[in-house]
């Protein structure tokens, strides 16, 4: 007889990691774009709560806008096309601009994103993600700013999803499958 698979969770990055390690990045962009006014991209869905905490901790003048890109579905491992579902609503020509991302898995979206942004000549473009992680294959160029560096695990919680599931766990954590 077989047995319906469970999905598992186990905790990875607490709450209490995600916001210190919050802080210390927004400290860094307010640093870094003091009298800037940068523009601040985030990516949909996965980005909506790292946005909404990183913001809180800008001082600076900036603006925000949003982009959305196809999703993996309800799979674990990119289709590897990527397409866009919204577009920008703000010129960004000439502006300083940060992409806001949750994770950079393989890389194909983050460089999908930079060819798009860099066609509006924008002053810079900078790519700030929560997580990054370190077997990464297809990407192109370097992050700027990353939160954690972590293992090639499906994570999902504070905003990343799992078939649309789990984004509005508080802390990080890994889904695995057991019997
Ligand atoms: P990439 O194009 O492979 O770098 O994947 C980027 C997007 O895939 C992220 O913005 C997430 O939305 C999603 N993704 C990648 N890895 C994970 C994961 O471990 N958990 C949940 N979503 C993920
Ligand atoms: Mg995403």
């Amino acid at each position: 007889m077989s047995k319906k698979t469970q999905p598992k969770l186990k905790e990875y990055i607490s709450e209490d990691k995600i916001s210190k390690r919050i802080n210390k990045l927004a400290n860094k962009l307010n640093k870094d774009y003091r009298d800037k006014n940068p523009i601040f991209i985030g990516i949909l869905n996965g980005s909506f709560i790292f946005l909404a905490d990183l913001i809180r901790e800008i001082k600076i003048d900036c603006e925000i806008d949003f982009l959305k890109l196809s999703s993996y579905g309800d799979e674990k491992i990119s289709s590897g096309n990527v397409t866009l579902l919204k577009d920008l609503n703000c010129e960004i020509e000439n502006r300083h601009i940060i992409i806001v991302e949750d994770i950079v898995d393989s890389g194909l979206s983050v460089n999908f994103i930079k060819n798009l942004i860099e066609e509006h000549k924008p002053a810079s473009l900078r790519f700030v993600t929560l997580l990054f992680k370190k077997d990464i294959s297809k990407l192109t160029f370097k992050i700027d700013y990353i939160g954690f560096k972590i293992d090639n695990k499906f994570v999902v919680g504070y905003g990343l999803d799992f078939a649309q599931k789990y984004r509005n766990l508080k802390a990080i954590k890994v889904l695995k499958s057991t019997n």
